[in-house]
C-alpha cells in the first residue's frame, strides 16, 4: 500500500465530537491489547473522561493517520508539554501504528510532524516511551538515533502469593513508629486546606532515580496536583492517599497512592510511594505498603493483582516490593532524542 498518500490529521481531543473520540478510543484499546493482551478493556466513557478533562497546564497535540477509506484511524502521534517554570526544553511524545500498517513509512511521518510541533514550542529534547512486548519501538528508536535514558519495569504483586505473615509482622513492627508518627488516609478528592502540603509531599517523587534522563525536578503548584488528581477521579476511580506524619513536626515525611477503577475489578494501580531522604531506613516505607495492602485486602476483596511502575535501578523500592512478592511483569524503557534530531531523520528520503 502506498501509505503516503494516507490523511494524518490534527485533533483536538477537549473539543472532538463524540464520534471522533470513538474512533480515536477504538484504536488506543487495539494497541493496547497488543501491549497487556490478558488485560480487560478501559471502556470509552473512562478515556472520554479523561480527553475532555486534560488540566490546563498540560498542552496535548493529537494527530490521527486514517485508513485508506478514511473511516477509522490506523495510527496516532501525541506530543504533551508541560507549562511550569522547569523543564522547558521537554516534549513527552507518544507514536503508535497497527501492526498492519508497520513498516511502510507511516511512523516517521508522524515523527515530522511530531518533531515541527515541539520545535514551534521551542522543546529541544523529545521523551518517548517503548515497551518490551512490542519491539518495534526500540527498533524505530534506534533507526532514529535516540538513546534509552531510563528502563523500568511494572512490577506486579499477585495478592493470592502475598505471604500473610509478613505483612502483619511489617504492620506489628510499625507500631513502635506510632509514637513518632501518624498514620492518615486521603480517600478521594484532596482536601482543599491541605493542597498546599500535598503540593510540597509530592516533592518527594523527585528522588526517584531519573537514569541519565536530560529532565529537572518537577514543581506543582496546589492547584496543578489538584487537576492531576481529577484526571484519575473522573474517570470514576477510587483514589486513595496514605500518608505519615512527623508528630512533632507536623511535616509530612512520606506517602503511597492506589487508583482502584471498578471497571476493571482485579486490578489495583500504585502509583506513587516516597518518603523525604530524612526519614528513610525507619520502615515508614514498609509501613504504608503494607497497610495500603491491608486496607485494599480488606475494603476491595476483588483486587487480585496489584502492579507498580519502578526503575530498574530503584533499588530501595524494588527491596521492598520484592519482599513483598511483586514480580516483573513488562518492561519499558524511556528514549530521549534531540528534536532537531528526529526532525533531520524525518527529512531523509526514504
Ligand atoms: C514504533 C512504530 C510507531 C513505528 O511505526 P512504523 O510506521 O512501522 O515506522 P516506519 O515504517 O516509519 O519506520 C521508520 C524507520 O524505523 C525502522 N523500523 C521500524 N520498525 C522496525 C523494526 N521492527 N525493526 C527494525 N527497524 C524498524 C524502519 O525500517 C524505518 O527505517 P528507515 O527510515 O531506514 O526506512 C510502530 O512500530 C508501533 O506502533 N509500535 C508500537 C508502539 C510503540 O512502540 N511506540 C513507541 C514509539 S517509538
Amino acid at each position: 500500500m502506498n501509505t503516503s498518500t494516507l490523511a494524518i490529521e490534527s485533533l483536538d481531543l477537549k473539543t472532538a465530537s463524540d464520534a471522533e473520540l470513538a474512533l480515536v478510543h477504538h484504536l488506543f484499546s487495539k494497541m493496547r491489547a497488543e501491549r497487556q493482551p490478558d488485560d480487560p478493556p478501559i471502556p470509552f466513557e473512562e478515556n472520554l473522561a479523561r480527553w475532555r478533562s486534560q488540566p490546563p497546564f498540560i498542552q496535548l497535540t493529537f494527530y490521527g493517520v486514517w485508513n485508506p477509506n478514511h473511516t477509522a484511524l490506523i495510527g496516532r502521534g501525541t506530543v504533551v508539554t508541560v507549562s511550569l517554570e522547569e523543564n522547558r526544553r521537554l516534549a513527552q511524545v507518544e507514536l503508535e501504528v497497527l501492526p498492519e500498517y508497520r513498516r511502510q513509512g507511516l511512523g516517521k511521518r508522524l515523527l515530522g510532524l511530531l518533531a515541527e510541533v515541539a520545535e514551534r514550542e521551542g522543546r529541544s529534547l523529545m521523551l518517548i516511551g517503548t515497551h518490551g512486548r512490542i519491539p518495534a519501538g526500540e527498533a524505530f528508536m534506534e533507526r532514529v538515533g535516540g538513546h534509552k535514558g531510563l528502563e523500568g519495569h511494572t512490577n506486579q504483586l499477585d495478592l493470592r502469593d502475598l505471604d500473610r505473615d509478613l505483612l502483619q509482622r511489617w504492620l506489628d513492627q510499625a507500631a513502635s513508629l506510632a509514637d513518632d508518627f501518624e498514620l492518615g488516609l486521603w480517600e478521594g478528592e484532596y482536601p482543599e486546606s491541605q493542597l498546599e502540603e500535598i503540593a510540597a509531599l509530592y516533592e518527594v517523587m523527585n528522588s526517584q532515580p531519573r537514569g541519565t534522563l536530560q529532565t529537572e525536578d518537577f514543581h506543582f503548584t496546589p492547584e496543578q496536583v489538584r487537576q492531576l488528581q481529577q484526571q484519575i477521579l473522573v474517570t470514576g476511580a477510587d483514589h486513595w492517599t496514605l500518608y505519615v506524619r512527623d508528630r512533632a513536626t507536623g511535616a509530612l515525611a512520606g506517602f503511597t497512592d492506589v487508583a482502584w477503577n471498578p471497571s476493571r475489578p482485579e486490578l489495583l494501580s500504585q502509583g506513587n510511594t516516597g518518603v523525604f531522604p530524612q526519614y528513610r531506613h525507619r520502615g515508614l516505607g514498609r509501613w504504608l505498603k503494607a497497610a495500603m495492602l491491608d486496607k485494599v485486602m480488606r475494603e476491595r476483596p476483588p483486587v487480585r493483582f496489584v502492579r507498580t511502575h519502578n526503575a530498574d535501578s530503584n533499588a530501595a523500592m524494588l527491596r521492598i516490593n520484592h519482599e513483598l512478592g511483586f514480580k516483573p511483569y513488562s518492561s519499558s524503557a524511556m528514549w530521549q532524542v534531540e528534536t532537531a534530531r528526529a526532525l533531520d531523520y524525518a527529512r531523509t528520503m526514504r
